[in-house]
């Protein structure tokens, strides 16, 4: 019995390994109390080296108000990708993540709007966007916030200003892609005038509403469920999870990678201080265990070039279904000027600028493109892409601009063509990835 409970096993690990198109991964999200010890409401010269040395259970983690103990924060801690710290409080915004995926695109956005009061306008508070790769076609936005502090008319308003200030660039930035938002939002649901809902009407799920809350956030009654801090000892998960927390942890899938948060909870057992056992910082750590699928017939490609120029996704014309790539266009000389491409029943698109020799190639039924190669190099110390190479299923090419000894080559995962592209550009190409789709 237990011989053909192996074999089984064997079976489904060798099935789960050709079909390695999704997995899971666990974050966490921490306001560490960085400032200045005496201005902290906790005590970080002495508990920030604990925190340090218990952040290797979780593979993705935002941090905010890592102020003025940043080195002590990075110091026992072993992820291999971390953003690099904006400064100490009156310069920073104390928002860092710290990531077991490599990113792209760090952006760091100062909030246009503050409430004087709770020094919400001393330091430069707002938020972080960057793209992490969880695995070659797996990529995923990640968010990292710490918006106006205080519950004044003025901070509420200030809140909602950043919240929507958050969301148009979303709306620009992560079109099309999945997103997941992890901070110190300052906000309750039972706040009266808070805006904590926006980002459910933006298509977000809230994984503690999710999964504490049976999918129902709590009404704005002015009554806030408020926590214990400290929790009495004997606390069980379910009673942290009873109460809200302004923490929060927002995830919204995409057309090409879903995410389902599968659980979620107070991780303030894991940090304790080792002698006497009081919180680590003035805010509990919140966890969730997250899991992400491919879809069946949208895959995004690996890229290549920099980070310059504006985004484009075509993902975002293809919630509608998949369709059929008919012609494609490239334009270039000493580097890629534009890209242009029609699907069937979708508008046509040109990403990039206007100059360069253009080469266009219609596509056949049944003829799909199934490989790009693509190179770059610099240019006025950017790095753009330099030439791009496609290869249709029937052997045929169709190239622009001039090869680089920095080159990738992008292969359709099996079954799947490109249908559209995603990356960078502005007056060129600055960079560029390939979107497979099954049709
Ligand atoms: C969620 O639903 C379950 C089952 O109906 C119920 O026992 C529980 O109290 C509900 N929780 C909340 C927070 O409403
Ligand atoms: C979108 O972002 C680009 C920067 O990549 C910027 O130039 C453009 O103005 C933004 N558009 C909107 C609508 O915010």
């Amino acid at each position: 019995m237990n011989i053909t409970r192996l074999i089984i096993g064997a079976v489904l690990t060798a099935a789960s390994i050709v079909l390695a198109d999704s997995g899971s991964f666990k974050v966490l999200t921490y306001n560490v109390a960085g400032l200045p010890e005496g201005l902290s409401s906790s005590n970080p010269s002495e508990n920030t080296p604990y925190i340090s040395s218990r952040l290797s259970h979780y593979d993705l983690i935002n941090v905010q108000e890592d102020f003025n103990y940043h080195a002590a924060l990075y110091a026992s801690d072993s992820h291999l990708y971390r953003t690099p710290t904006s400064g100490g409080a009156a310069i920073g915004s104390g928002l860092n993540t710290l990531s077991n995926f490599p990113y792209i695109d760090l952006v760091r956005t100062t909030w246009n709007d503050c409430n004087l009061n709770s020094g919400d306008c001393l330091t430069p508070k707002g938020f972080t966007s960057l793209r992490i790769q969880l695995g070659t076609s797996q990529w995923l936005d990640v968010y990292n916030l710490h918006t106006d502090a205080g519950s004044e008319s003025g901070d509420l308003s200030a809140r909602a200003k950043n919240i929507a200030q958050l969301l148009a660039f979303m709306e620009n930035y992560s079109a099309g892609m999945p997103v997941i938002v992890m901070g110190d939002t300052n906000m309750r649901y039972t706040t009266i005038g808070d805006s904590a809902r926006l980002f459910s009407e933006a298509g977000f799920t809230d994984a503690w509403v999710e999964l504490w809350r049976n999918n129902t956030a709590p009404a704005a009654t002015g009554t806030a469920l408020t926590c214990a801090f400290p929790f009495p000892s004997g606390t069980t998960p379910e009673q942290m999870m009873s109460c809200e927390m302004v923490d929060k942890i927002f995830y919204r899938s995409s057309a090409v990678l879903s995410l389902d948060a599968t659980s979620m909870g107070n991780e303030d057992d894991a940090f304790l201080h080792p002698t006497n056992g009081t919180p680590l910082s003035d805010h509990y750590p919140l966890t969730a265990s997250i899991e992400y699928d491919d879809a069946d017939d949208l895959r995004l490609s690996d890229v290549v070039g920099g980070p310059h120029g504006d985004w484009f996704n075509d993902v975002t014309i293809m919630a509608g279904g998949v369709k059929r790539l008919t012609k494609l266009t490239l334009a270039g000389g000493e580097r890629v000027d534009s890209v242009a491409v029609e699907n069937d029943g979708l508008a046509a698109r040109t990403w990039g600028g206007t100059g360069g020799t253009a080469r266009s190639i219609a596509l056949a039924a049944g003829e799909g493109i199934t490989e790009v190669k693509a190179c770059q190099g610099q240019k006025d110390g950017n790095t753009r892409v330099f030439y791009l190479q496609v290869t249709m299923s029937a052997g045929r090419t169709l190239a622009a601009g001039k090869e680089t000894s920095d080159c990738k080559t992008l292969t359709a995962p099996s079954g799947f063509m490109a249908v559209g592209f995603w990356g960078r550009s502005g007056n060129e190409v600055d960079r560029i990835g390939v979107i497979w789709g099954k049709l």
